[in-house]
């Protein structure tokens, strides 16, 4: 989809907002790769980039409960949902969400002890994104993040096609380990996430919501243009969730 046609955003925005998370993930996940990052200060100073309407953020609220989160995304509905959603689970004295773009972070040198992004980092590019972080984290503090990856070689030509569109620059596990050591930092540890990360917790909730819209945009054929290719996305993971993937990443300043 073209992404500056206002139609064809506006319909992708009808089928994101109100969703649960914007991309695979999980609260076992989340807890996994919080525990692979080790021991954090006793009150940790947590920034979440690209937090979408925070389902990770809240989750790490209450994995870590002496925690304050500094919250950032460029879209702000979603940092409205954060904040109704932070409320309601009683924690958003913590959680500072403010509308921002992750490729220019306000924020002074060493001012986190953890770095956490998940699904998001793409959007400026992993390599951009571990240097640019880094000196925001303090000395030996831990960044997170979630990225999609390759899992296998010559994937079929309607995988390619799909991923394409969606993000021509994926790499594989490898690569990415390589740029982590690259950019100063030391790998702690990596997982793949599991299917149920990409089905139970997003792509159940995304299709339903397609499905209702269909009935709205009866007709239309922009807005049906949108709704075919996001279908489309699910239907290739459904068949063809061995090629491709999200792994995290977790790691330490070096
Ligand atoms: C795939 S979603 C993941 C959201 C959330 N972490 C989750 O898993 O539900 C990517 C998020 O990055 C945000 N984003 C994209 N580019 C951004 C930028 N330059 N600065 C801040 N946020 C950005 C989008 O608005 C979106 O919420």
């Amino acid at each position: 989809m073209d992404f500056d046609d206002p139609k064809q955003r506006a319909v992708f925005f009808d089928i994101h907002d109100g969703l649960p998370r914007q991309g695979p993930g999980s609260f076992d996940s989340t807890k996994r790769a919080l525990e692979l990052a080790g021991p954090l200060p006793a009150a940790p100073r947590v920034l979440d980039v690209g937090c979408g309407p925070g389902m990770q953020t809240l989750h790490l609220a209450e994995l870590l409960p002496a925690a304050t989160f500094v919250a950032v995304d460029m879209h702000p509905p979603f940092i409205d949902e954060l904040k109704t959603r932070s409320a309601a689970a009683g924690c958003s004295e913590r959680i500072d969400a403010q509308v921002g773009d992750m490729a220019a972070l306000p924020f002074g040198p060493g001012s986190f002890d953890l770095i956490w992004c998940e699904g998001a980092a793409y959007s400026i590019g992993v390599e951009q994104a571990l240097r640019a972080w880094h000196p925001l984290l303090s000395p030996g503090g831990a960044l997170a993040l979630s990225e999609a990856v390759w899992l296998r070689d010559e994937a079929p030509a309607r995988v390619r096609t799909c991923w394409d569109i969606e993000y021509p620059a994926m790499m594989d596990v490898p690569a990415n380990r390589a740029l982590v050591a690259q950019c100063g930092y030391e790998l702690k540890g990596d997982f793949v996430l599991p299917v149920s990360d990409w089905l139970d917790e997003y792509y159940v909730p995304m299709e339903q919501r397609i499905d209702a819209l269909a009935e709205k945009y009866k007709g239309d054929t922009v807005a049906g243009a949108v709704l075919a290719e996001s279908r489309e996305e699910i239907d290739v993971y459904r068949q063809y969730s061995d090629y491709y993937g999200y792994v995290f990443l977790v790691m330490r300043r070096t």
